[in-house]
């Protein structure tokens, strides 16, 4: 799990990002890869299988619930799986670190197992909302308590009775979807979600790909419970999310191109080479293929001049984890950026809209948080001291900021980085990053 020592990032100014990358594989395909081959029944071999933090959890969360699982081995990862009902009680509660993933799937995952469970994590995860998860699985019959205020820790009872419901999702949420989807595999009967906007579909994908029927209509995705999961090989595509970063730091470090391999482009997360595409971003995509269920393609990227843009509300969901990167585009860009109908940015391993704002002013950027979003003034970074407040995403996102910046950008609890994009200071710096990191005890 995270540490408790305090890693800095140290950024100089200028620079330009250059070469061939492969990035981290996906985070949210890897826990699904790990929750899903679990439950299987035979062997599910994964590759490209991210080994950060926040995957780790949900797969030492697995281990100790009886499931035999090698590696990981530079990605590779062997899953013993041991059917929808062979998991088996652990001796103490899970903890889960930062991950929102395990803690909101694995909860949907675990309601109808006959044993009692206890999910914990970072004083980061015990802070973020439990209910969007608890309210549903309580109307499907599960029994979970939790924290006053809805927090983790979750105590999830034994339950062996839930019954299938239709619900419609107040929020625009895949984990809250996944949860659902994944109760409804132990409930009798149907179990539907309706979604507000599009989320990513990796669950669907998945479960399909181990052979189990969803029915998708429009807005809904429904399956029937009762079913059973056959183990199959998953070939995990580099994130996109991480991806991200050095699409937003080759657009904006003039002479910079870089081509970033075999990223998962799967069009209900591709909301960010769409909004740089409209700020004026020259991104190529190419050698598109499918792998293992997902699109996948090299996506190559220039320096280009942008420009600040409404970005259009429907992009919102397909791009939510890219947010603190594009603000640092916006902050590149000539003129105005407003992102609206973005709240759930507020619920995310940090404050992102306010983090990024205070982080952005900081650095002698114009940028105004408002309830559901930002206003950013296209501007010039200067050099300062920015606090990640332990957001993988931000940290990062600050590195990045430093290819424009006139001074040295230090950014302060970067420790999380590697929940989700290990090695990312070693890959960003041999690209043309002149960062460095330091660690207080
Ligand atoms: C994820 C869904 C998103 C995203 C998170 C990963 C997933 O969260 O922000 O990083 O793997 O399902 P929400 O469901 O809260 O939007």
């Amino acid at each position: 799990m995270s540490t408790s020592s305090n890693i800095k990032f140290h950024v100089k100014p200028g620079g330009s990002l250059t070469g061939s990358l492969r990035v981290p594989g996906d985070k949210s395909i890897s826990h699904r890869s790990i929750m899903l081959g679990s439950l299987a029944e035979g062997v599910t071999e994964v590759t490209g299988f991210l080994e950060g933090e926040d995957s780790l959890a949900t797969l030492n969360a697995f281990r100790r619930m009886g499931v035999e699982i090698a590696g990981p081995d530079a990605g590779k990862v062997v899953i013993h799986g041991v059917g929808k009902h062979g998991l088996k009680a652990p001796d103490a509660p899970l903890d889960l670190g930062n991950s929102g993933t395990s803690m909101r799937l694995l909860s949907g995952l675990l309601a109808g197992q006959g044993f009692e469970v206890t999910l914990s994590g970072d004083s980061s995860l015990s802070g973020r909302p439990m209910k969007r998860v608890t309210e549903p699985l309580a109307q499907i019959g599960a029994k979970i308590d939790t924290a006053e205020g809805g927090t983790a820790p979750l105590v999830i009872h034994a339950n062996r009775s839930m019954q299938g419901m239709d619900y419609k999702l107040p929020m625009a949420s895949a984990q809250v979807k996944s949860c659902v989807l994944l109760a409804g595999l132990y409930a009798t009967g149907e179990t539907c979600v309706t979604e507000p906007a599009p989320t990513r579909d990796h669950t669907e994908r998945m479960l399909e790909g181990f052979g189990y029927a969803i029915r998708r209509e429009g807005a809904q995705v429904c399956l029937t419970g009762g079913g059973k999961l056959s183990a199959c090989n998953i070939d995990v595509p580099s994130d996109i999310s991480s991806a991200t970063f050095f699409m937003v730091g080759a657009t904006i470090a003039e002479g910079s191109d870089v081509t970033l391999e075999h990223v998962g482009i799967n069009p209900t997360r591709d909301g960010v080479i769409n909004i740089l595409r409209l700020m004026g971003a020259q991104i190529e995509v190419f050698n598109e293929r499918t792998v293992g269920g997902e699109p996948v393609a090299d996506i190559r990227v220039r320096s280009s001049r942008l420009k600040g843009i409404p970005i259009p509300e429907d992009q919102v969901p397909l791009a939510i984890d890219e947010f603190p990167a594009i603000f640092v585009a916006a902050a590149c860009a000539e003129g105005e950026t407003i992102l609206t109908g973005a709240e759930e940015l507020r619920v995310k391993e940090s404050d992102r809209i306010q983090v990024m704002a205070d982080g952005l002013n900081t650095l002698g950027i114009d940028a105004k948080a408002t309830s559901d979003g930002i206003v950013i003034q296209g501007g010039t970074i200067q050099g300062g001291r920015v606090d990640s407040h332990g957001d993988h995403r931000i940290a990062m996102s600050f590195a990045m900021a430093a290819l424009r910046a006139t001074g040295d950008i230090h950014i302060d609890d970067c420790a999380n980085v590697n929940t989700s994009f290990p090695g990312f200071t070693g890959l960003a710096g041999g690209a043309g990053l002149r960062i460095s990191s330091s660690e207080d005890a």
